[in-house]
């Protein structure tokens, strides 16, 4: 008998769908199809040249050595920093861990906090990873359904009467990916109290936390000091300041779970690359303009989008108010011709030319996420080609 296998562990894990179509667009690409992409996952804008610069300095300058585990202590401080002054948080640097992103920040969190057999609470539709990750830590997903005639605000009611003896954890992700909902005060109040009252950790992903449209953005955590001392607050460079390929994300956290993490990461990554932390480092001093011009083009595709989405027959579209996706309904176009809306992305890809998740793959069946991080001019092309290619069915 041979012991040549993979684990149990490797089996559970699922393929990306979404890198799944990424690649098969890509693939359209280099055989020279004009295939126009709201696939991805990242702002188009080059990353500011002050923040490269920085990269540059520190690794001209030799700072190209291991560093502490959790993040060089300035970054920490500057993190802290900013999430006293925007975030109305009280974390200290000690309670800040630096990660290679915030996928990584939220692994960490799963790692330190679930054992087997533990649930932690979803709001679907919600971004796979958050899946993925909970059950790799032996967790169980428990998803609640937020309705998109509700804007995708959950019902706390419902949240509530999720949780049961094994629930450990309601994850919070607004703004979101992939319907851009951003969660009223009323409402993080609400689920707040539900965590206190239940003695639950909340784990708050507030990644978008820049890309909001017309709403505040409010950092759970910052409700009380009984709320933050429960909460796990994540965030990271990616998507505020168009950092994806350089890997830092953090988490902040009561010490005692910091410290968890921080020796997690210790014996497994070791720390974030050293000349993208100083990278971090000047992110965060960017005059907010520039944040905000980024801010204000999203702000006007946005409109763009959701205008040319509701001149579609049939198409229904909730209002996102933050993060870069579009969550439009397009269930009227399922039956006969497309089972599902992965036939129905499959089809827009084969015959429109136009990438399109299905939102299936965040348990938001019917419906097709499109990124809007994409030029004005594509995003009118490609809702018009989406558009003629119904028409014709
Ligand atoms: C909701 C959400 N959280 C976290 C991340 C991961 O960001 P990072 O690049 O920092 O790992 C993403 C990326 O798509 C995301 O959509």
């Amino acid at each position: 008998m041979s012991n040549l296998k993979l684990s149990a562990r490797a089996g559970l894990l699922k393929p990306s769908p979404t890198l799944g179509i990424t690649a098969k667009a890509n693939l359209m690409k280099s055989e020279g199809v004009d295939v126009l992409s709201f696939a991805a996952g990242e702002p188009d804008f080059n990353t500011p040249a002050v923040i490269c610069q920085a990269a540059i300095d520190a690794l001209n300058g030799g700072f190209t050595k291991y560093t502490p585990s959790a993040g060089i202590p300035a970054l920490k401080e500057a993190i802290a920093a900013k999430l006293q002054r925007e975030n109305g948080l009280h974390a200290t640097a000690a309670q800040v861990v630096v990660s290679c992103g915030a996928k990584h920040s939220v692994f960490n969190t799963m790692q330190v906090l679930l054992n087997p057999g533990d649930e932690v609470i979803l709001i679907a539709p919600y971004w796979m990873t958050y899946a993925e990750q909970i059950i790799l830590a032996g967790g169980t997903p428990v998803v609640v359904h937020a309705r998109a005639d509700h804007e995708f605000v959950p019902d706390v009611a419902e949240i509530a009467a999720a949780v049961t003896e094994k629930t450990r954890a309601i994850l919070v992700n607004s703004p979101s990916n992939p319907t851009g909902a951003v969660l009223p005060p009323t409402v993080l109040q609400s689920i707040a109290d539900l965590a206190l009252a239940k003695g639950l950790w909340l784990i708050s992903d507030e990644i978008y936390e820049k890309l909001v449209y017309g709403v505040e953005q409010i950092s759970i955590g910052s409700l009380s000091p009984e709320v933050e001392a429960q909460t796990i607050t994540i965030n990271g460079f990616s998507k505020t300041f168009s950092m994806t390929g350089w890997r830092v994300g953090y988490a902040a956290a009561p010490l005692e779970v910091a410290k968890a993490m921080s020796n997690f990461q210790d014996q497994v990554t070791s720390n974030p690359t050293s000349f993208a932390q100083k990278g971090a480092v000047a992110a965060l001093a960017l005059p907010a303009d520039e944040v905000e011009a980024m801010r204000a083009e999203f702000a006007a595709r946005r409109d763009l989008i959701v205008g040319l989405l509701q001149q579609i027959p049939d198409v229904t579209v909730p209002i996102p108010r933050g993060a870069f996706y579009a969550f439009p309904d397009f269930s009227a176009y399922l039956g006969d011709r497309f089972a599902t809306d992965n036939e129905l992305a499959a089809w827009l890809l084969e015959s429109a030319h136009v990438a399109c998740i299905p939102g299936s793959v965040f348990e938001g069946p019917g419906h097709l996420r499109l990124s809007y991080a994409a030029s004005r001019a594509n995003i009118e092309k490609g809702v018009a080609r989406i558009q003629s290619a119904l028409a014709s069915l």
